[in-house]
């Protein structure tokens, strides 16, 4: 106990630094169960945009705030989290290694061979490697083996996903975190946290595109085979529909985002064209009425561009036909009316939307597509911690004291671990 309140080696904390929010989520880890949820603590975020530091001083008032809700919510204190970060500057890459089995079968030492050789994707100086997740083994050319240990053959091969980030924006991220008193005990990519959270095993291996689309930021992930093989950020999101609401019906930022959320569709030919709403128009001093119809056109054009970015970002990576399964879209944006259906019309696949596969205590506090990144990084982070918390753990504070970009020994380690559904299945 401390200060009156509980502390506890099986909490699990996620902190997800957004441009319109920020949010705690806490969990326990439970024997056999996975995680609880404990508590959540949400408020506005002020220094934070586009996945990137703009003002320190106001981005820690904003996690003093937001963390001092979800300790007395969740009747803990909370001093380690596993954090969220996002950005154009996150850049995923697939990678294979190969070598030769040293004997008659696979051993540790080839594994740690082929996965040290998987890894060896070009790192700039001035980039930090997060995360290195195996997708598969290969061995004589038999693909889609998760477990390779033991098994006869000549040549290993190991297929990897290999996200890596600039270091200035990630420091900054840290910085802040560690100025309200809280370790850092991961960096995980926002887009798996979403995913880990909103996505089912059978999407994941017939193939599905996530799309969480929040305030200032759209990240992409996509998945195959069970797992993630595709990673993107695109800096347009919901503040773009509402700017674009400010200009045309000429009313304060703050305004057009409420009329966005009460009045707001994504498909204007939906909209009955006598249908109006009230508006604070800058200059007036009594309230106006606009139509519901242009509200949906203008949202509609915003939302279009962001799907057809999509549509065209997918093409050129050459992925498209892996999304057997569909679309799921996640994050605040994705309750704007009707946008599930613009996306169908856009991208031509299944969408649906997601939130939360989480279904434990208090599961109704998280069924917001807001805090679908804040759950998954608690889920995400019990699986790591169970797999190797304390190597993620070693390397990152190397890898911030040091400045050390290049993998070594933990991350090799954590290469065989970090593919949830090689090991035994973590709280979906
Ligand atoms: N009902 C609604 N209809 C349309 N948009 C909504 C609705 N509710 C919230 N939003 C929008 O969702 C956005 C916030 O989403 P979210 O909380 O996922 O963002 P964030 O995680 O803080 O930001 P980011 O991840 O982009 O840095 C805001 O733009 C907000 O206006
Ligand atoms: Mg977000």
């Amino acid at each position: 106990m401390k200060n009156g309140i509980e502390t506890g080696n099986g909490r699990l904390v996620g902190l997800d630094l957004g441009t319109s929010n920020v949010s705690f989520v806490v969990c326990e880890e439970q024997p056999e169960r996975g995680i609880e949820l404990l508590g959540i603590g949400v408020r506005p975020s002020q220094g934070m945009q586009k996945g990137m530091v703009s003002n320190i001083d106001t981005l820690v008032d904003s996690i003093v705030e937001a963390k001092s809700v979800a300790e007395q919510m969740a009747m803990c204190e909370i001093d380690r989290v596993f954090v969220g970060i996002t950005g154009s500057h996150i850049r995923g890459t697939n990678s294979t290694g190969v070598v030769a089995i040293r004997g008659a079968e696979v051993t540790e030492n080839d594994i740690e061979r082929v996965s040290e050789s998987a890894q060896a994707v070009p790192i700039s100086s001035n980039e930090m490697l997060l995360h290195t997740i195996s997708q598969q083994y290969i061995i004589d050319g038999q693909p889609g083996i998760q477990h390779p240990l033991g098994m006869c053959g000549v040549r290993l091969e190991a297929k990897v996903h290999v996200v890596a980030g600039s270091a200035s924006p990630i420091e900054n991220i840290l910085k802040c975190v560690r100025l309200c008193d809280i370790e850092v005990e991961g960096v995980i990519l926002n887009h798996i946290a979403s995913g880990q959270a909103v996505l089912s095993d059978d999407e994941k291996t017939l193939g599905v595109a996530m799309l969480d689309i929040g305030e200032g930021t759209t990240d992409l992930a996509l998945y195959s085979e069970g797992s993630i093989v595709h990673s993107a950020t695109f800096p347009f999101a919901g503040i773009h529909i509402t700017q674009d609401i400010a200009v045309s019906l000429h009313t304060p930022t703050e305004e057009a985002n409420r009329v966005k959320k009460h009045y707001g569709s994504a498909i204007s030919r939906n909209m009955g064209s006598d249908e109006t709403f009230e508006l604070i128009v800058i200059g007036d001093s009594q309230p106006s009425r606009a139509h519901r119809r242009y509200l949906a056109e203008v949202i509609e054009a915003r939302l279009e561009e962001i799907f057809l970015m999509v549509r065209e970002h997918l093409q050129k990576s050459g992925q498209t036909e892996l999304i057997r399964a569909g679309l799921v879209l996640t994050g605040g944006t994705s309750k704007m009316v009707d946008i599930s259906r613009l996306a169908n019309r856009i991208l031509n696949v299944p969408v649906r939307l997601g939130t939360a596969n989480y279904s434990g205590e208090l599961s109704e506090l998280v069924k917001d597509p807001g805090y679908s990144t804040g759950i998954g990084l608690c889920e995400y982070g019990h699986f790591l911690r169970r797999e190797g918390t304390d190597l993620i753990n070693k390397e990152r504070q190397e890898v911030s004291e040091g400045m050390k970009h290049r993998v070594s020994g933990a991350f090799r380690k954590l290469f065989m671990r970090e593919h949830p559904s090689v090991y035994q299945s973590h709280s979906q």
